[in-house]
């Protein structure tokens, strides 16, 4: 049975019954749906929730997908201690898509004056949210030159029946092909998939180069081919297993007013001109399931963590031969910090790691460097070698007027320190012992003595 949302729903169900719950009150997309994922929040739960009745509309949804890393690792078929590596493995495996003549996600195709957004159950999040929002809709585009596919996630706001603004970062693949096409004055033909296998939709986060194509590239992560299909009205494949296809165009050189938006760091990114996309026809499966990621919470963050970990533990090693593990841990939003451990073989080698992290991804803001006898994933154990190993006059360092995300809400402007923008002071600090003096050792019960200890032999009922 090929892999799919359906599948994977199933597979969870089965092996992580915990993770997952199950909501068959009606529920208004519009906060309410929001609100029972940012309730369990409180309550320190994280499991993906399907909403079996929303109101307005025909299909259920499911959301808080990617917020554990248990699933994470479900969805890749990785082990959840060897995430990094496993995804790394799997990225490298380049698999030929397969190309059907008929595919489920065109067991309902919906076209010209029929396209109504509003049908869909397109989730409100945040308070001031500029309106509902598309947030795993994965965009699959052509390279006009080299016919090469990319996918990436870009936020959609519901701009009328059949209308998203869409917020394609200049950074991206996506804006690249959207540029090229402005520059002829030619349209660019997007489909954009909702709902499918979590390991389809992690892909869409990958770094590879401009020269390899993504759908091969989804294939690896999703474990075997992936299964593609000739959209209805435009020149473009999209994933034959699929809940929902939007097929669209964006117009050249046509912006208009998008957001805000709760963004990936809790804040809201402000409204800005983003591009359009006009939906010519919608292609669903019979009782589709949409897809939602609650934005501006952990299953925001974590749908790019392991794959943005995977570029920075990539990047580092070419500096840090000796690098242990890497982690961006979501008190850093996944994304501006990250924690990186290392056998240190020489005075100096630290801020030499601390440089490497610091260039590896644009967003990374800050960097910290510690010894490999720390675990990264341990926050405490981080925060625990900088206030005990560190002289901080001499271990920190700074680069103001760096680039960082213009989402970062104390980015700010080359003209006016007070504006927002997108340069920021990026810093590290360098938590790793001298090699080349003696350093104290760490106190502790001799490891032999209680690492096998049995405390029901110890401790009475
Ligand atoms: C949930 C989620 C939402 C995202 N929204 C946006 C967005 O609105 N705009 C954007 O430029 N990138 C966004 N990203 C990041 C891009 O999807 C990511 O950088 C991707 O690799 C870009 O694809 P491309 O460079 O291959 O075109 C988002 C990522 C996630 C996980």
């Amino acid at each position: 049975m090929p892999k799919d949302l359906r599948q994977f729903l199933a597979e969870l169900e089965k092996k992580l019954p915990d993770e997952i719950v199950h909501v068959k009150r009606k529920v208004d997309p519009k906060f309410e749906l929001p609100a029972v994922l940012r309730k369990l929040q409180e309550e320190q739960r994280y499991p993906a929730a399907v909403f079996h009745n929303v109101k307005n509309s025909a299909f259920p949804v499911v959301s808080n997908i990617f917020s554990s890393t248990n699933r994470l690792a479900l969805a890749l078929s990785a082990d959840p201690d060897n995430l990094i590596q496993d995804y790394l493995k799997l990225e490298g495996e380049l698999i030929k898509p397969k190309v059907l003549r008929k595919a489920p996600v065109q067991e309902n195709v919906i076209s010209g004056t029929k396209v109504d957004l509003s049908k869909l159950p397109i989730v409100t999040h945040c308070e001031k949210d500029g309106g509902p929002y598309v947030t795993s809709g994965v965009a699959v585009m052509k390279n006009p030159e080299t016919g090469i596919y990319d996918v990436g996630i870009f936020r959609m706001q519901v701009q009328g029946k059949n209308n998203f603004g869409c917020l394609y970062g200049a950074y991206s693949k996506a804006a690249r092909i959207i540029a090229m096409n402005d520059a002829n004055n030619k349209p660019t033909e997007v489909a954009i998939f909702i709902g499918h296998h979590p390991a389809c939709v992690l892909t869409s986060q990958t770094k590879v180069p401009v020269d390899t194509d993504e759908f091969w590239v989804m294939g690896g992560i999703l474990g075997e081919a992936i299964e593609l299909v000739q959209a209805k009205s435009i020149d473009v494949l999209v994933p034959a297993r699929a809940e929902f296809v939007l097929e669209g165009v964006i117009p050249p050189n046509t912006l208009v007013p998008e957001g805000p938006f709760g963004e990936y760091p809790w804040y809201y990114g402000l409204e800005r001109r983003s591009n359009v996309i006009n939906i010519k026809t919608i292609t669903h499966r019979n009782d589709a399931i949409y897809h939602d990621i609650f934005s501006a919470h952990q299953d925001h963050n974590y749908a790019a963590k392991i794959q943005r970990e995977a570029v920075l533990y990539q990047r580092v090693k070419v500096a840090i031969p000796g690098v242990k593990n890497v982690s961006l841990p979501i008190s850093g939003t996944c994304r501006h910090m990250g924690y990186i451990s290392m056998r240190k073989d020489f005075d100096g080698q630290g801020k030499i790691a601390a440089m490497a992290a610091l260039v590896a991804d644009p967003m990374m803001k800050m960097a910290v460097i510690v010894d490999d006898d720390i675990d990264v994933t341990n926050e405490s154990e981080v925060w625990w070698a900088v206030t005990t190993r560190t002289q901080p006059d001499k271990a920190v360092f700074m680069v103001p007027d760096s680039y960082v995300s213009e989402l970062d809400p104390s980015a700010y402007s080359i003209k006016d320190r007070n504006r927002r923008d997108y340069l920021n002071t990026k810093w590290a600090i360098d938590a790793t012992k001298p090699v080349g003096i003696p350093f104290e050792e760490r106190a502790d019960v001799p490891r032999d003595a209680w690492a096998n200890l049995n405390l029901d032999d110890y401790i009475s009922k």
